[in-house]
């Protein structure tokens, strides 16, 4: 049997390519190994969105070439492809600097995936053009035990593609447009994921709450409806969705968050910035005050919420008293989690044109502070958690023998005193103490989500 070796960078929609990618060479005849050293197919499924990630990504392949070499001297073929949003950026580029490469496959391509390793005998292959066919209609479903493998808690595309043009931002152009699944195809996939034992289901889109798809009586579907049904799947415990655009949060996805107990109390809504006139040069199409009043609205419907965000600071142009409407709408919020980066011009997006670009050293003082503030904020929300009650979600042993780790409702990571429980299992854990990176706790009995 010949083996594949799938490196996947950046987002959780690439986590979940690279997994259909796996389905779909299982069906010819490869297994899946985590040692690239003996992998006869060597995939590196790239990200665009950090700084130099061409570059990166160019520096990998010179690393793979030689373990080509080396398996090559002892007789053995590799073959190397690259997929995801460098390959599409990038394209033939691939191809010309890193001679070692066979094929060079997009995101909305990588169906052909086994048509174009046939093809690559004869000629080397580049795949970036954006299909008209839908490629969820060409993948294969993946066995239960491939499901099983990859655990209880599995990310479900719903939507692909942004039409946002945020300006600092390269996801509209490796990505493409925005397009929605239809709901049929969502549930029949959610149908197979929850009968191989998946409990939680993960809606994942690069503008996740933008979803419009078609329902099975042919009407539009919002995200709000999408929930509801995807509620009523058996053996499905929990429900959340990534990631979202403040714009796109309708009252029907609003009010799901007050009405549905499935929908975990967590949001990861980002808001980049919290000056008007930053988020204004991003096109954000949104204030600082409005975010703050969704936030409100939203708060309403569910007070117990879990907020995450991601933040930008050095966007061109922000000015040290920008720089400080950030820190005041992260005080004025509170945020349980967050991501934050400096600035980074990307090829080809509005933002990088822009001549006032803040420099390296402030830059990095901002980003130190903000993340402090954000760090404080993350330690206040899991010290607030200490002695509640909390249903935890069993995804694996612990760190020790004798431990499970599992997550909370508010996506933290969760280690409890025992083995007695099953993995899928939701259980009621009293948490005794926040550690930097986990909460402890012990088991009080079986969660309230049990018999979902
Ligand atoms: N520079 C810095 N951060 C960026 N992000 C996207 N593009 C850039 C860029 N050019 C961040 C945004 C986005 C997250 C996924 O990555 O905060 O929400
Ligand atoms: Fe990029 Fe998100 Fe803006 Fe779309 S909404 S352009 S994916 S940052």
């Amino acid at each position: 049997m010949k083996k594949v070796f799938v490196k996947s960078y950046g987002c959780q929609m690439n986590v979940y390519d690279a997994e259909r990618m796996a389905d779909m060479l299982a069906t010819e005849g490869y297994s899946e190994t985590k040692a690239m050293e003996e992998a006869d197919l060597v995939i590196l499924n790239t990200c665009h969105i950090r700084e130099k990630a061409a570059e990166k990504v160019y520096s990998e392949l010179g690393r793979v070439r030689e373990l080509k070499k080396e398996r090559e001297a002892a007789g053995q073929e590799t073959r190397i492809v690259v997929a995801g949003c460098v390959a599409q950026a990038e394209g033939k580029e691939i191809l010309r600097r890193a001679p070692a490469v066979d094929v060079v496959v997009g995101p909305q391509n990588y169906h052909n995936l086994p048509a174009l390793l046939q093809k690559a005998r004869a000629e080397r292959v580049v795949d970036t053009e954006f299909p008209v066919e839908d490629k969820f209609d060409h993948l294969p479903k993946p066995s239960k035990t491939a499901i099983r493998n990859r655990g209880v808690s599995a990310f479900l595309t719903i939507q692909e593609g942004c039409d946002k043009f945020c300006t600092f931002c390269v996801v509209p152009y490796t990505r493409g447009a925005e397009v929605s699944r239809p709901v049929a195809k969502i549930l029949d996939e959610a149908m197979r994921l929850a009968d191989a034992g998946v409990r939680e289901l993960t809606l994942i889109g690069q503008n996740v709450n933008a979803y419009h798809g078609e329902g099975p009586d042919g009407s539009v579907w919002s995200l709000g409806r999408l929930l509801h049904r995807l509620a009523e799947v058996p053996g499905i415990a929990r429900l959340r969705y990534t990631t979202s655009h403040p714009r796109d949060m309708d009252d029907e996805l609003i009010a799901a968050h007050r009405d549905l107990p499935a929908l975990m109390p967590y949001l990861h809504l980002p808001v980049q910035s919290g000056s008007d006139r930053i988020l204004d040069a991003m096109n954000r199409k949104h204030t600082g005050d409005e975010y703050r009043r969704l936030i409100e609205r939203i708060r309403k419907a569910q007070p117990d919420l879990a907020l995450s965000s991601d933040f930008i600071v050095g966007f061109p142009g922000e000015t040290d008293e920008d720089f400080e409407d950030t820190m005041r709408l992260i005080a004025d919020v509170g945020f349980a989690s967050s991501f934050s980066f400096k600035y980074s011009p990307r090829p080809g997006t509005p933002a990088a044109e822009i001549e006032a670009q803040v420099s390296e050293a402030v830059k990095a003082e901002r980003l130190a502070r903000l993340q402090n503030l954000l760090e404080m904020q993350r330690q206040a929300f899991n010290r607030g958690t200490v002695g509640r009650t909390l249903d935890v979600l069993l995804e694996k042993p612990g760190r020790h023998p004798g431990q499970m780790a599992g997550k909370s409702p508010y996506l933290q990571a969760v280690q409890i005193e025992s083995d007695r429980h099953a993995i899928g299992e939701i259980v009621t854990v009293r948490i005794t103490q926040a550690g930097s990176n986990s909460l402890f706790g012990e088991v009080a009995g079986s969660g309230s989500q049990a018999a979902a």
